[in-house]
């Protein structure tokens, strides 16, 4: 048990890695790594949303599904630091199958479309009771009532619960989604891609739906996203990953007015124009994204940094404290002038 947590920290991720070996031919041999999360520390405090952004690719489901334990594996290496409820601190990386399992209801998942591994025959009672059944939480009518209570938490209504997803819209869906994270009372959600499928105005009410939660049940969110207006709107702070690493990590509008790596600097930039008939904006950069099996040496921006100087190719810069609440991966970044966006707080 360490206790090295400040009291106002729920999660405090220490240099994570998840590498994934690439095995090929019938003996299966290892014939490479994928870095996907390759050093990554953020801490998160009780209450707030951070978010994490970056390009297809970057590691950011691999840094979420590391702290929900998603995996058979451990996370290759780093520490996840949870802040249980009696205030002690637990390392979730270090624990196996067993010792794990009475974490998993304090961390739940929400994903781009929650139905996609579920039963269609399951209704939707069956869906959001059966983490509480599986808990060994509630069951009988008990089950029924909390179900119908969790339904008008996400403003849907308790005479639903007898049909199926496909009745259902996909913003109404992602409220049954929600419902069933939060049956089991987490203290932190992820949030992965959650609205990334909704066209733009269901968007903003899933947000805001997930705002409101967030005040009444006292919940503090990793949201996971592409769509650069969704976290300038959700964020308290945002971190940047490239190529499985954090880059930048700042509060929020600090991030979006005065970036200070040239890698946000350059997605902002790329920001597309609210388009209603586009559901999933992608972020699209001139050059490609480095094979995380295979990155630039140095700085893994380099080849594409229009700042490059010649110690970027050599010498990987680590992520620092430049100012009290920003934290910077370039060495030249107290000497860059970088261009940020106003972006209305609008989804
Ligand atoms: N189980 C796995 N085995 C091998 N490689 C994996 C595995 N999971 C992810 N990867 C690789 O790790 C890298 C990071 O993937 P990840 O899904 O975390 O990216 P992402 O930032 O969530 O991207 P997207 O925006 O497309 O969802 C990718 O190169 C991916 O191919
Ligand atoms: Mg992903």
């Amino acid at each position: 048990m360490k206790q090295i947590m400040h009291s106002d920290t729920l999660l405090e991720v220490n240099d994570l890695k998840m590498h994934f070996p690439i095995r090929k031919g019938l003996l299966q041999r290892q014939i490479g790594t994928v870095k996907a999360v390759d050093g990554v520390s953020f801490t998160i405090k009780q209450g707030e949303t951070l978010s994490l952004v970056g390009e297809s690719g970057c590691g950011k489901t691999t840094a979420g599904r590391c702290i929900v334990r998603a995996y058979k594996q451990k996370p290759t290496d780093g520490e996840i630091l949870f802040q249980e409820q009696e205030g002690s601190t637990v390392d979730l990386a270090s624990l196996n199958d067993r010792e794990i399992k009475p974490y998993r209801k304090e961390i739940q998942m929400v994903f781009q479309d929650p139905f996609s591994s579920l039963n269609p025959r399951m209704n939707i009672m069956e869906i959001i009771g059966e983490p509480l059944l599986v808990n060994g939480i509630a069951q009988g009518k008990e089950l029924e009532e909390r179900v119908a209570d969790l339904l008008r938490k996400v403003k849907l209504s308790p005479d639903y619960m007898r049909r199926y997803p496909h009745a259902f819209s996909g913003g109404q869906r992602q409220r049954i989604g929600i419902a069933r994270a939060l049956s089991v009372n987490p203290r932190l959600v992820i949030a992965d891609e959650a609205v990334s499928a909704l066209d733009v105005s269901v968007q903003a009410q899933i947000l805001n739906l997930m705002q409101d939660l967030q005040q009444e049940m006292k919940l503090t969110y990793l949201f996971v996203a592409h769509n650069l207006s969704v976290v300038r709107y959700i964020s308290d702070r945002v971190a940047v990953m490239y190529v499985g690493r954090i880059v930048e990590l700042t509060e929020t509008s600090k991030l979006f007015s005065f970036p200070q790596h040239p890698y946000t600097e350059a997605l902002l930039a790329n920001v597309p124009k609210p388009d209603p008939r586009l559901r999933s904006q992608r972020i699209v950069l001139q050059g490609e994204v480095p094979d995380p099996s295979n990155p630039p040496s140095g700085c893994h921006f380099h080849p594409r940094c229009p700042y490059v100087q010649e110690r970027c190719k050599v010498e990987t810069p680590p992520l620092r404290r430049i100012e009290s609440d920003r934290y910077v991966a370039c060495h030249f970044a107290e000497d860059l002038t970088l261009r940020g966006v106003e972006i209305p707080k609008a989804a």
